[in-house]
């Protein structure tokens, strides 16, 4: 098992340039498979969970072709299944977008439940209702294989009891060929929705309103893609390195982001004491000389609010805070899985269900910890960061499912960490 080693007491200063966003990449490779030509889709991250998903296409019959580096072309019209009984497709959470693109496209589809990291119970039954509304029969078997199957889909209004970001574009993939006109309500609105959004209209789709909470989707018999889209930055990626300057007491660039997708982070750096200047496309951000960050509370909610997956990262940037600051978990149940490495390292916190609070100030100090989830894993190496000698990151499979040349990047910052045992590359094909 391959672990990261961190030698903590480095201020990181200097640029990060932002990979493609891996959750809008999963939702526009499956939109690729939704659609009837080829596209090419750029600034794709080079990262496991976009490599899993497509050898799934591949296996499914697509021509999927590597024109460059984060540059792929899918051509979907040698899709010869809508099966998909490959393991692979257990092996991330972004396979179940094949659902909604598989049945619009060829009116059924088969699979089994998709995975993804562990973050507690993380049901489907919005996408399946969804689904359902649109004229589908679902079936589950005991071994987890989901079967959709329609005689006719129609378009239809669907009213997500919560706000989910799955469901959003799943019903979005499939209504974009069903006749008729669907309307999401109450659907999420993540920056990737709206890339999904516009990745699908760039093909030749019909979808407005993406971004709100109100999507309308007039379906098109044909969707004749042959175009190229390009990715937008990811929002998380960004945010875990604008958290390392104020953490590291450095100076930091992100770039080729896009800032106000970043609001919910900024205000709150801002409310720390951190310093945070934006341009176009970058913040930079740092903690002024002489200056202590300062604890602060807040609560996960779906976008525009604080993003769940920055929550780990900003638990670790408390830990070094002056004061108490209070965190509430509301989008999953079991995301405090890490808090029990951060004590070990000799963090000030207590749990109790969604609720953490965070006495900061208490020295850390390096150990064996390991990654529990992806961004938990980058949580444990930031506090390996700060720590004092070293902090060893086992099991470090789920950060390479969503980090793009995490070591690399911290290398350039000045960061002391390496790799201990094989690191991700993307499979020959
Ligand atoms: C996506 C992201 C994930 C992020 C999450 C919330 C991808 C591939 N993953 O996950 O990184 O943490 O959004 O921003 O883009 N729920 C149900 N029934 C459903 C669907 C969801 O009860 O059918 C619940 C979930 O258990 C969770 C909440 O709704 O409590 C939000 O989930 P959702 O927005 O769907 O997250 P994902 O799409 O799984």
């Amino acid at each position: 098992m391959s672990s990261y080693i961190v030698k903590g007491g480095q201020s990181l200063e200097g640029r990060v340039k932002i990979s493609g966003s891996k959750n809008a990449a999963l939702g526009v490779i499956a939109a690729a498979m939704a659609v009837d030509g080829p596209s090419i889709i750029e600034n794709l991250p080079e990262v496991i969970d976009i490599h899993l998903l497509l050898g799934i296409c591949q296996e499914l019959g697509a021509k999927v072709e590597y024109l460059d580096n984060g540059t792929v072309k899918i051509d979907p019209r040698t899709v010869n299944t809508s099966t998909a009984l490959l393991e692979s497709v257990k092996k991330l959470r972004g396979s179940y977008y094949l659902l909604g693109a598989f049945l619009g496209r060829f009116s059924e589809v088969c699979m089994y439940l998709p995975g993804g990291c562990n973050l507690g119970k993380r049901p489907i039954d919005l996408h399946i209702k969804g689904f359902e509304s649109l004229g589908a029969d679902f079936q589950m078997t005991e071994d987890e294989i989901i079967s959709l199957k329609a005689d006719k889909l129609q378009g239809a209004s669907i009213f997500l009891d919560q706000v989910s970001v799955g469901a959003t574009i799943n019903i979005m993939l499939a209504a974009v060929h069903i006749p008729g006109t669907t309307v999401i309500d109450n659907a999420a609105r993540e920056p990737h929705i709206v890339d999904v959004a516009n990745f699908l209209n760039t093909m030749g789709a019909d979808i407005r309103g993406a971004g709100t909470d109100v999507i309308r989707i007039r379906g098109k018999s044909v969707l004749p893609a042959n175009r190229t889209y390009a990715i937008i930055p990811d929002q998380i990626e960004a945010g875990t390195y604008m958290m390392m300057a104020p953490l590291t007491g450095g100076d930091i660039l992100v770039e080729n982001i896009i800032p106000t997708h970043m609001e919910p982070l900024t205000a709150k750096l801002l409310e720390m004491g951190a310093q945070v200047e934006e341009g176009g496309d970058f913040i930079r951000t740092y903690l002024p000389k002489g200056t202590q960050l300062k604890a602060s509370s807040f609560k996960t909610m779906p976008y525009p609010g604080f993003p769940t997956d920055l929550q780990p990262q900003a638990v670790t940037l408390l830990c070094v805070a002056e004061g108490s600051g209070r965190v509430i978990e509301s989008i999953y149940e079991n995301r405090f899985q890490y808090i029990d490495n951060l004590r070990l390292m000799g963090a000030n916190i207590i749990t109790s269900g969604k609720l953490a609070v965070i006495q900061g100030g208490a020295p850390l100090y390096g150990t064996p910890v390991d990654a529990r989830d992806l961004r938990a894993g980058a949580a444990m190496v930031m506090a390996g960061l700060v720590a004092e000698g070293e902090t060893q990151v086992l099991n470090i499979y789920p950060i390479e499912r969503g980090y793009e040349n995490f070591i690399a990047k911290l290398q350039a910052l000045g960061a002391d960490i390496h790799a201990e045992g094989p690191t991700a590359v993307r499979p020959a094909w």
